[in-house]
């Protein structure tokens, strides 16, 4: 039953609400204006927020969609609260989410300072990893451990993690669902470190936190936005030990990180 005392706007948004809510479209929220993205890059397409539809995607019957301004929708979705390393690491266990559960010998969660304010991010564990449990403790790794080390660091200093953490067979790329199963804990790592810059080490990483496919090679040496913290993209260390020539490049890259840390 309609109630008449409702002014139009409000009964509007009622008949609105309850329209999302058949959907199965709730809870609805606003976008703080603080929370906006600075481009398009700082968007995630998987960013665990519900996107109102466009009101073109419905009906025609449906009622016009009032103007988002409302203070019904001034809250962000429930953020977590914070969490530490530790409980992700429990919460992970001994994860059999996806099919690299199957080959592994062990998970690489990621280490180094929770205080960090440098944070790099890999792709996924190799054979040395899987053996040790460590990321980046391979040849990648002490060329990894070196470029640190010129940026005035030790690694204890900074965190290291992976998009995934188990080492896939053959140490091929990582597939989109591994990606996607694993993914949310990497966020949740970053999210709990919050620090002053992420490094992502080549391509997997930098798509899996941009939410698209962008090139290496096109952006390295760039600054993006990550859920309000600042995001930096290199060549993976183990893409300069095959290809020498740009090594120009991730020392340019290596001197915007360290101008940026101050
Ligand atoms: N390569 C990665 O991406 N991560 C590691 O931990 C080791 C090598």
């Amino acid at each position: 039953m309609k109630d008449e005392r409702l002014p139009p706007a409000a009964e509007r948004l009622r008949a609105w609400l309850e329209f999302y809510d058949e959907l199965g479209l709730t809870p609805l929220y606003r976008r703080r204006r603080s929370d906006a993205p600075a481009s398009e890059a700082s968007v995630p397409q998987r960013a665990a927020t519900l996107p109102v539809p466009a009101a073109a995607t419905f009906v025609s019957a449906a009622p016009t969609p009032p103007p988002l301004t409302l203070s019904l929708f001034e809250e962000a979705p429930p953020r977590r609260e914070h969490e530490s390393l530790e409980q992700i690491r429990a919460e992970l266990g001994e994860c059999t989410r996806c099919k690299l559960s199957q080959h592994r010998r062990t998970i690489v969660f990621g280490e180094g300072s929770s205080h960090a304010q440098l944070v790099f991010v890999g792709e996924g564990p190799g054979a040395e990893e899987d053996a040790q449990g460590r990321p980046f403790v391979g040849r990648a790794g002490q060329l990894l451990t070196h470029w640190i080390e010129s940026l005035g660091l030790k690694r204890s200093e900074v965190y290291i993690c992976n998009v995934i953490k188990c080492r896939p067979p053959g140490n091929r790329t990582p597939e989109r669902d591994e990606i996607e199963t694993c993914s949310p804990f990497l966020f949740r790592q970053l999210e709990s470190l919050r620090p002053k810059l992420i490094c992502c080490l080549g391509s997997v990483a930098l798509q899996t936190l941009l939410g698209k496919s962008v090139s290496i090679t096109r952006v390295r040496g760039q600054f993006f936005d990550w859920r309000g913290l600042k995001l930096f993209a290199t060549f993976h260390p183990a893409y300069l030990l095959r290809n020498p020539g740009v090594q120009r490049e991730v020392q340019e890259d290596l001197r915007r990180i360290c101008q940026f840390l101050g």
